[in-house]
């Protein structure tokens, strides 16, 4: 099967059989990853630039390593080091940028729809690495691959998502791809922060309580809460949040014995996680990050090819 999309603005514009092919793509570079010399020439001559607008460590990091492994010219700038400090538009930025030829921009900036305003204004492929509350398709697809990984298939997996979901655009992007690859989603969060109607974006129950979300599940997936987009306090104190929606070693033996646990990161240790469920063995946290670099070279590699497709 090929794929036929130029840009990765979201999980929501791409089909069971997309997301089938990146993670199978993803699954056969992933080997690169443990070579003595972790390079091939896929895209060579090819040039990426990631642009980040917002703090990152993990995505910043692996879309480089994964562009350098390629054989990729991968370049960074970021939003405090960049002439928007000086008051330059994204638009002029971007238009800036393509004029230097890149292949593919890679960006994560906090307005949701960031992404597709470029993908409508410059002619290289767009990746989304995070726009605001709205999708962070890569991560929902390293997530993925991760369960798979560990569950051998996504289809029938009872999937736990536990905290701010309002402000999360890892839970929209998982909802979209859980659903489907036909996994059910359960939610949990505080009535603050669970947004009205969420039920609709498919397989989704809301739970009030987080013992019941997380009861008999096989993937726990525990998000932060996102002080820096709330406009006002949703809570009456992080120690509260952490008793009521915290993960800790008693609650947890309320899931499957094999579930696993994962979080995008980063982690707010003792409020939404406990150390001893971060570190312990049912996580898989870190197993994810190193995902996270096979997703985005399958990314970076799909959408390369895309204009020769659509060419035939
Ligand atoms: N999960 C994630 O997006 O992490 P970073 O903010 O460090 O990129």
């Amino acid at each position: 099967m090929a794929f036929r999309h130029k840009h990765i603005l979201g999980i929501e514009h791409l089909s069971a059989e997309d997301i089938q092919l990146i993670l199978d793509t993803a699954e056969s570079f992933k080997e690169i990853n443990s070579r003595d010399i972790k390079k091939v020439p896929t895209l060579r001559g090819k040039t990426i630039i990631n642009a980040f607008f917002e703090a990152s460590t993990r995505t910043r990091l692996s879309f480089e390593i994964a562009g350098k492994r390629l054989s990729a010219d991968s370049v960074n700038i970021s939003g405090s080091t960049s002439s928007v400090v000086k008051g330059e538009t994204l638009e002029d930025t971007a238009k800036n940028i393509e004029a230097m030829a890149p292949d593919i921009i890679v960006i994560r900036h906090g307005h949701s729809g960031s992404p597709h305003y470029l993908a409508e204004r410059v002619g290289c492929s767009i990746i989304n690495a995070g726009d605001g509350a709205h999708e962070h398709p890569s991560q929902a697809l390293l997530d993925l691959m991760t369960m798979r990984e560990h569950k051998g298939s996504i289809k029938g997996l009872e999937v736990a998502i536990v905290g701010d979901i309002t402000h999360s655009r890892v839970a929209r992007s998982n909802i979209y791809a859980l659903t489907r690859m036909g996994a059910r989603i359960r939610l949990a969060g505080p009535g603050t922060m669970i947004p009205a109607g969420i039920e609709k974006m498919g397989d989704v129950t809301v739970f009030n309580d987080l013992r019941d979300a997380i009861k008999d599940a096989d993937v726990v997936m525990m998000l932060r809460i996102q002080l820096e987009r709330q406009s006002k306090t949703l809570l009456p104190s992080l120690r509260e949040y952490a008793r009521y929606f915290g993960l800790n070693q008693e609650n947890l033996k309320l899931a499957r014995p094999d579930a696993i646990v994962m979080h995008p990161g980063p982690m707010n240790r003792g409020v939404e996680i406990s150390s001893y469920v971060s570190d312990g063995e049912q996580n898989v946290i870190l197993d994810q990050v190193e995902n996270g670099v096979a997703v985005r070279m399958a990314l970076l590699y799909l959408v390369s090819g895309v204009d020769a497709i659509l060419a035939e």
